[in-house]
């Protein structure tokens, strides 16, 4: 076999597909593939997909129709679907797109060099099996070597909540927590590579319990690591923010001032109706508690508006918890309905309904951000700078917040934390200047 294959990947969806996209190069890595920015001149192509909404799912095969004319050219070029639509419709993506060689679910790609094998004889494959053998124990050790000062790392996956709209519970299976001595000895060779900051990644982060002290106690095992500066964690459900970790946002320096804490609605009948488990009123209580501890923090969530039966009423409460909780950031979309869910079943509301609904909150949340952005000019922050600005002598960074920030800066402060005076803000970045 040739040395030199070039695999092209594009992900789709969240943080997860990130690493596993990642995981997945290395794995192919040791079958003689190298990763290519272009379609054009791939020998196989992957899409790591996402199901999330009916749009995202959609969105795969118009791109799977894009690449006719590639395979066309070029009939040796494999083309394969991973991730969430690959589990959530297996073979059918094959009957429906039949040029597709390869369907991968998320938790069988390390199977992927043998499936090579298969494809490459002209055979098509196909495992969206939930093995017993862990995933991560089969994949080689990550690439040791220079790497960028950010990395996700996942030690959590599925979901055993089944919010009534979401297809994750099928799609991504029970939670399932990686063993801590391997995330931790993960974070390591991470560090050693040069990360700094590492975001810890679960479908539901914070029901985390392969460690002593769930997530919190895994936080604190990694603060010990010299060289690993920034801790983040993403995604959580409010009901596992227990008293540690919520403790741990006012004790731990290395756990930075940011939480993503998806309420998605502000109304306790479609709460309840979304089988999320607790109300309005103890999601703002959680909000305190947890600003107690870090008065500072920047907090964001997610929204879903048109929920199977939201009255006008439903609405305008999600709206006033938005005022009563006041967000750095949030995501907020229209309900999509997903074949199999509990919802599903449920009388849809009228698109136009959702669509003016959707454009009230987003400006509501809007408002917020750029307060929020506004409010940071004239403060001095610490930013991890990660790549150069478009602009010559300009790197662009986080603050401990995440805010983007851009700012004049030598080079070699690629990789270090600066302070940074912040003197300009836009809608969706910072722009400062470096403190001597
Ligand atoms: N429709 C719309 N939004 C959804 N999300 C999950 N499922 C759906 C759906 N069926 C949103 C939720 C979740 C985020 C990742 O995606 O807000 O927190
Ligand atoms: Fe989906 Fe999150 Fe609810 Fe789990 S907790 S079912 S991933 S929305």
């Amino acid at each position: 076999m040739s040395a030199d294959k070039k695999l092209f990947i594009k992900t789709y969806g969240c943080q997860m597909n990130v690493y596993d996209s990642e995981r997945m190069a290395e794995v192919l890595g040791g079958k003689g593939y190298t990763q290519t920015d272009t379609p054009d001149d791939a020998d196989m192509i992957l899409l790591n997909t996402c199901h999330i909404r009916e749009k995202a799912a959609e969105k795969i095969y118009s791109e799977l129709g894009r690449f006719k004319g590639l395979k066309a050219a070029n009939p040796d070029l494999k083309i394969g679907v991973a991730g969430c639509v690959a589990q959530a419709e297996g073979e059918e993506i094959i009957k429906r797109q039949p040029m597709v060689d390869l369907v991968v679910g998320p938790q069988s790609y390390h199977r992927l060099p043998a499936m090579d094998d298969a494809i490459q004889t002209g055979a098509k494959a196909l495992d969206i099996d939930f093995p017993e053998d862990d995933k991560f124990e089969t994949l080689k050790k990550r690439k040791k070597g220079k790497r960028a000062p950010t990395a996700f790392l996942t030690v959590q996956e599925g979901c055993d909540k089944f919010c009534a709209f979401c297809v994750v519970p099928y799609t991504r299976g029970a939670e399932v927590s990686r063993p801590s001595d391997r995330v931790i000895n993960e974070a390591r060779e991470l560090v050693e590579s040069g990360v700094r900051e590492i975001t810890l990644l679960g479908q539901n982060v914070n029901a985390y319990n392969g460690h002593e002290g769930g997530l919190a106690g895994l936080i604190w095992a990694l603060d010990k690591i010299d060289g690993l500066d920034r801790i983040r964690f993403t995604t959580s459900h409010p009901n596992d923010m227990d008293d540690v970790l919520i403790e741990a946002h006012g004790t731990c320096d290395k756990l930075m001032p940011y939480l993503h804490l998806p309420v998605q609605s502000g109304s306790d009948r479609i709460l309840q109706a979304m089988n999320r488990k607790h109300t309005a009123e103890e999601y703002v209580r959680l909000i305190e508690r947890i600003r107690d501890a870090r008065p500072d923090l920047l907090l964001s969530g997610d929204f879903i508006v048109g929920f199977p039966g939201e009255t006008d009423q439903d609405f305008e409460d999600t709206m006033e918890l938005i005022r009563t909780v006041n967000y750095g950031q949030a995501y907020s979309f229209k309900y999509s309905t997903r074949p199999g869910t509990p919802a599903a079943e449920k009388p849809q509301l009228p698109e136009d309904v959702m669509s003016e609904r959707l454009q009230a909150l987003q400006a509501l949340l809007k408002s917020q951000q750029i307060a929020a952005q506004d409010s940071m000019v004239g403060r001095t922050v610490k930013v991890l700078f990660e790549k150069k600005g478009r602009e010559d002598g300009q790197l662009i960074g986080k603050s401990e917040y995440l805010h983007a920030i851009y700012a004049d800066a030598p080079e070699d402060a690629l990789g270090d934390i600066r302070d940074v005076y912040v003197a300009e803000a836009g809608p969706n970045s910072l722009a400062g200047r470096l403190v001597a």
